[in-house]
C-alpha cells in the first residue's frame, strides 16, 4: 500500500471551503492509503507563537480534524513534534540545502515580504522541514495545494540529492496527489472568489448559529432576474453552489426554479441557506467541543499516533544514519 503524508498547520479554524475540500480529501485517502497525518507544530514557530496559544491552537486543530472525521483507526494521526527524528532528519538534510536555492522559493520570499522583522532561519529551512516530514516514512504521495507545489517540488529534489550523495534508492520521490474527479470549490459570500482565511469570508465549522445567520443574510447578491432563464450571476450562484453541497436537492432546485421565473427572493434564499449550513455544522460543532473537552480521548489519540509514527520515523533514522557514516564502534 502506497504511503500518503500530510501535515496540517495548527493554525486558524476549519470553514466550509476546508471540509469540502482538504478535509473530504483526507477521509478518502485513509480509507485507501496508509497515511500519516500531523499538526505541524515545529512549523508554526516562525511566527513565535506564546506557549499558551501554540498548545491550544494544536489542541484546537486537532480536535476539528478528529470532529470532521479524521480517524485514528484508519490513519497515522500525530503530533510534529512528538517526533524529534524529524527534527534530526532535517539537520542532516540541510547540510546538503543550498543558501541560494531556499532564497529563491516563493514563499520565503513572500514571508519575508510580509515579515520583514522576523526574517529567521526557521523560515529559510522550512522547505527542508516539510522534506524531512515527507521522507521520514518513505511516502510515495503528498497531497498539496497550488501553494505548497513549490515545497514539494524541493523536497523531491533533497531526497533525489541525498538518494545521489549515498548512491542508494533510498528515498522514494514523492508525486504530488492526484484527485480524480474535481472537488467543488466552496465560493465565499462576498460576490466572487473562493472561501478562505485570508480572505476573511470563512463560514466556520465552530461558528454559532447566531454567527452563521448573520454571514448568510450579509451575503452578496444582485438586483434579481429580470427576465426568465436569464444567467446566474456570479454572486448568486455562489449561494446556490454552498446549497448543493448543504441542502436538499428539492430546495435547490426551488430556488432555481424561482430564479428562472423571475419570482426568487433572495431575502428567503439566505434564511434557507443560512439554516441549512446550521443543521450541516451543528453535530461537527458539537463534536469539536467534545472532543476539545476530552482530555482523556486526545491523549489516546496522540499516545497511539506517535508510536505509530515513531515506529516509522526511528527505522528510517536508523538507516539514514548508517548510510551517512555514523557507525557504532
Ligand atoms: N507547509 C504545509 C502548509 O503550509 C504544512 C506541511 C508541513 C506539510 N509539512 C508538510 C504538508 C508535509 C504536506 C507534507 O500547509
Amino acid at each position: 500500500m502506497e504511503t500518503v503524508v500530510s501535515g496540517i498547520r495548527p493554525t486558524g479554524n476549519l470553514h466550509l471551503g476546508n471540509y469540502f475540500g482538504a478535509v473530504r480529501n483526507f477521509l478518502k485517502m485513509q480509507n485507501d492509503y496508509n497515511c500519516y497525518f500531523f499538526i505541524a507544530d515545529y512549523h508554526s514557530l516562525t511566527t513565535h507563537p506564546t506557549p499558551e496559544d501554540l498548545h491550544g491552537n494544536v489542541r484546537q486543530v486537532l480536535a476539528e480534524y478528529l470532529a470532521a472525521g479524521l480517524d485514528p483507526e484508519k490513519a497515522t494521526i500525530y503530533i510534529q513534534s512528538d517526533l524529534p527524528e524529524v527534527a534530526e532528519l532535517t539537520l542532516l538534510l540541510n547540510m546538503n540545502a543550498y543558501l541560494g536555492e531556499l532564497e529563491r522559493t516563493t514563499s520565503f520570499k513572500d514571508k519575508a515580504r510580509q515579515q520583514p522583522d522576523n526574517v529567521n532561519a526557521g523560515l529559510l529551512t522550512y522547505p527542508v522541514l516539510m522534506a524531512a516530514d515527507i521522507i521520514i516514512h518513505h511516502a510515495q504521495k503528498v497531497p498539496v495545494g497550488k501553494d505548497q507545489e513549490q515545497n514539494l517540488e524541493m523536497t523531491r529534489k533533497f531526497a533525489a540529492r541525498f538518494n545521489r550523495i549515498y548512491n542508494r534508492e533510498y528515498f522514494p520521490i514523492p508525486q504530488p496527489f492526484n484527485f480524480g474527479e474535481a472537488l467543488i470549490k466552496i465560493p465565499g459570500l462576498d460576490g466572487s472568489g473562493k472561501m478562505g482565511k485570508s480572505e476573511g469570508n470563512g463560514l466556520y465549522l465552530i461558528d454559532e448559529p447566531a454567527v452563521i445567520r448573520k454571514k448568510v443574510m450579509k451575503a452578496v447578491t444582485d438586483t434579481g432576474p429580470t427576465e426568465p432563464n436569464s444567467e446566474v450571476s456570479e454572486s448568486v450562484n455562489n449561494l446556490f453552489t454552498i446549497m448543493s453541497v448543504v441542502s436538499k436537492p428539492e430546495t435547490l432546485d426551488f430556488f432555481k426554479e424561482q430564479y428562472a421565473n423571475c419570482s426568487i427572493r433572495y431575502g428567503d434564499l439566505k434564511k434557507q441557506l443560512a439554516e441549512d449550513i446550521i443543521i450541516f455544522t451543528e453535530p461537527i460543532r458539537e463534536k469539536i467541543k467534545a472532543i476539545y473537552a476530552d482530555e482523556v480521548y486526545l491523549q489516546k489519540v496522540v499516545n497511539m499516533g506517535k508510536e505509530k509514527a515513531h515506529a516509522s520515523a526511528s527505522k528510517t533514522i536508523r538507516e539514514v544514519r548508517e548510510l551517512i557514516g555514523f557507525r557504532s564502534f
